[in-house]
């Protein structure tokens, strides 16, 4: 996915390279969202001329050519827009033309940055070029811009920003987050949503006041909603504020006789007490993490909504008329601090990430697990938890690495509350579009929360009347709105395109809810207690296992030459097998495998020699038996597996651990020297429905340290990034 990034300023004085500096700052923090190319438009020294400076490549590419160009940037600005944008390519490819901003023609007058996907853009290429446009790169986004000028053209100029950017939507298929300024409207920006997150930072030293404007229907109540007022969420948002206070958000106040009318009225959307404008700056980004540094408070903008600022006042409009949309819109107060999306001592976010994991997985459970009471309250839930109970059947639907995380507790699910479960593939799950019913609960994990297939499976679901529960990192994000109810993770900010702290948090939600949804059954008590102990111990377990980083540095470093690797697990470490056969290929571009140990004699043995790396996930369960067996059929093909085995545990090469049973001094002798020749990772023992949260961890370091040692950066892997916002 791409990021968008725009800064304005009213009566706020910044010279020109502060503003610079504010977008380059913002794009930097977005560069983990898709980073082939980078550009951005501020105002020129003549009127109504902007400067465009974009370039293929990171936005240190940009920087330099910023250093290059001949801006003077000492010029003061008291009002002004500037949009900028960090592209991944998915319409034609990394090159300066196709990086945004994208321009309407020779002279900009219209400039718009685009996250998204217009399907219907090859349509509007033909009929704009029918009328005499010329295109110039291959970017569906460029149809925006032509758009807008074709519309503001067959106005004759006499239309209204709002007016003809709806008119420019109404016409668009597909998903968009978008900035558009034009030399038309000076001082204005509009951004737009529909599918594509995107929200708008509010810095300002006064109380504000926001408003909420429906120009098609003026007799819409105006609502505004004050930023200091109660703590209570609006009705829409269905997640109640998590445990650490992520969310500090404001009711609404109904304040009647605020303006309904159209741009340049004489109320404004922020104004003092003593009706003077307020000296404002306004931040529009893509993600979170491109504006905590600057300010806390922050309106999640919902699809089809138009913000347009202008005269230092935020109007949001309705792109078409919907039943029952809300018509407020909430400031929140966003307690996410600027060093969480810093990379402090570490080199790498995902190192970091990894590391951060003792801690996020105790957010995760703050204020929901109670160790003494062994109860879990999850408050996202509690109306909804008898419901859940009487489903006939639950369907967990996530993609990769949160696919995986359902995985591993599927098993879990079963055990505890009888229910049929079963684990869906998002894209998958839409290709055969199989039957679904009113009394099925439809459980969807993202960590963005705005993972397109996963977004469209839920449109499926809740058209199909099921019930539907969302289980996300992103707050705000698409999916934690659409869902009726649902956890947010909690694990803060993952800035690592592959995913590491979210896989550990949302196993973790995942067991809440399972136990959640156990708490009434009398035969599963002992059972559950016996997780919720094992939970309580979880993170300091977790530590341990981060102190294996060294071995498991000096391990990659032996195996970095190798093309091809196993990974074997069974039952609750099948999951771990294939999440951490993805860890390791998606950064460091190994073949690597996940198997289902048991099916290694259906076909995966032919692959074993003494050549190719296995790591088998040996730690001890009620399948010990099944694994043991399992490494006997890797050691006699001469595999010499990798284990990851649990502290002190029972022997895993055959032979060595028959001592006890009158085997003589010297077999015993041998068979311990055959045991301690394989690498053994030995990993803290839990309960087996957690083991893989401790397990997984030695696949995160590993994959990360193979990246390393073959001279690539985890946190930039080829051809991915983070949150995919397209089919
Ligand atoms: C892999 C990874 C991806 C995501 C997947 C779903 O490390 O990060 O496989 O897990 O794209 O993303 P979310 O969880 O945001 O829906």
């Amino acid at each position: 996915m791409c990021g968008i990034f725009g800064y304005v300023n009213y009566l706020v004085e910044k010279s020109r390279g502060e503003i610079v500096d504010t977008l380059l700052t913002g794009l930097d923090r977005l560069e983990y969202r898709g980073y082939d190319s980078s550009g951005f438009a501020v105002d020129a020294d003549k009127v109504n001329v902007n400067y465009i400076i974009k370039q293929v490549g990171k936005v240190s590419e940009v920087r330099k050519l910023v250093q290059a160009a001949n801006m003077d940037m000492s010029k003061r600005f008291s009002i002004h827009v500037g949009i900028a944008h960090n592209r991944w390519a998915t319409h034609g490819q990394p090159s300066q033309i196709n990086a945004h901003p994208q321009r309407s023609d020779r002279s900009a007058e219209f400039l718009v940055v685009h996250n998204g996907n217009i399907t219907n853009y090859r349509e509007l290429k033909s009929l704009l070029e029918s009328k005499g446009y010329l295109f110039e790169s291959e970017t569906d986004s460029e149809c925006i811009a032509k758009l807008a000028k074709y519309v503001y053209d067959t106005h004759n100029g006499q239309i209204d920003f709002t007016e003809l950017l709806k008119l420019v939507l109404l016409e668009i298929e597909g998903s968009y987050g978008i900035l558009i300024k034009s030399t038309h409207y000076p001082g204005e920006v509009i951004a737009a949503r529909n599918g594509s997150p995107l929200l708008v930072g509010i810095k300002s030293e006064r109380k504000l006041k926001v408003d909420f404007v429906d120009v098609e229907f003026p007799d819409i109540t105006v609502e505004a909603v004050p930023d200091d007022m109660s703590t209570q969420l609006h009705p829409r948002l269905s997640f109640p504020p998590p445990a650490n206070g992520l969310l500090d958000t404001a009711s609404s106040l109904m304040v009647p006789g605020l303006h309904n009318d159209l741009r340049h009225s004489q109320s404004r959307a922020f104004i003092s007490d003593d009706g003077m404008p307020i000296p404002t700056e306004f931040f529009l980004a893509s993600d979170l993490a491109a504006v905590v540094e600057q300010t806390k408070k922050v309106i999640f903008l919902e699809d089809d909504d138009i913000a347009h600022i202008y005269d230092g006042g935020l109007h949001i409009h309705r792109v078409r008329r919907e039943e029952g949309m809300s018509s407020i819109r909430s400031i929140q107060t966003i307690e996410m601090e600027l060093q969480q999306i810093r990379k402090g001592s570490f080199d790498h976010f995902m190192l970091k990430e990894i590391f951060e994991q003792p801690e996020s997985i105790i957010n995760t459970m703050r204020g929901r697990v109670n160790f003494q009471n062994k109860t879990v309250k999850l408050g996202g839930l509690s109306n909804y938890i008898s419901a859940i109970r009487r489903s006939r059947r639950i369907v967990m639907i996530a993609c990769g690495t949160s696919y995986h995380s359902c995985l591993a507790t599927r098993d879990l699910f079963e055990e505890l509350t009888d229910i049929p479960i079963s684990v869906e593939i998002a894209s998958y799950f839409l290709d055969r579009r199989p039957p679904l019913f009113r009394d099925d609960t439809c459980i969807f994990v993202s960590q963005s929360g705005e993972t397109m297939d996963t977004i469209f499976a839920l449109k499926y679901c809740i058209e199909r009347g099921a019930m539907c529960v969302g289980v996300v990192n992103g707050v705000g994000s698409a999916i934690s709105r659409q869902t009726l109810c649902g956890v947010h993770i909690n694990a803060g900010p993952e800035i690592g395109v592959a995913s590491t702290k979210a896989y550990t948090s949302q196993y973790i939600t995942l067991v809440m809810i399972a136990l959640s949804l156990s708490e009434d059954r009398l035969s599963k008590q002992t059972r559950r207690n016996e997780i919720i102990d094992g939970l309580a111990k979880i993170s300091a377990q977790l530590e341990e296992v981060l102190k294996l980083n060294d071995k498991i540095q000096a391990v990659a470093e032996t195996l970095v030459d190798k093309p091809k690797m196993l990974i074997l697990g069974r039952g609750y470490q099948y999951a771990t097998a294939l999440e951490g056969a993805l860890k390791i290929k998606e950064i460091s571009y190994i073949l690597a495998e996940g198997i289902l140990t048991g099916e290694l004699k259906h076909g995966p043995l032919a692959l074993v020699d003494e050549d190719i790396p296995i790591i088998m996930v040996a730690t001890k369960d009620k399948l010990f038996d099944k694994i043991i067996n399992g490494i006997g059929q890797v050691t006699a093909r001469s595999g010499k597996p990798i284990f990851i085995a649990s502290q002190n545990g029972p022997a895993l090469i055959e032979g060595s651990n028959k001592k006890e049973n009158g085997v003589t001094e010297t077999a015993a002798a041998d068979y311990n020297g055959a045991e301690k020749s394989y690498v053994k990772f030995e990993v803290p023992e839990t309960v087996d429905c957690l083991q893989g949260l401790l397990n997984i961890v030695i696949l995160q370091i590993l994959g990360y340290w193979l990246a390393v040692k073959k001279g690539y950066n985890p946190d930039h892997p080829r051809n991915l990034a983070k949150a995919v916002t397209t089919e």
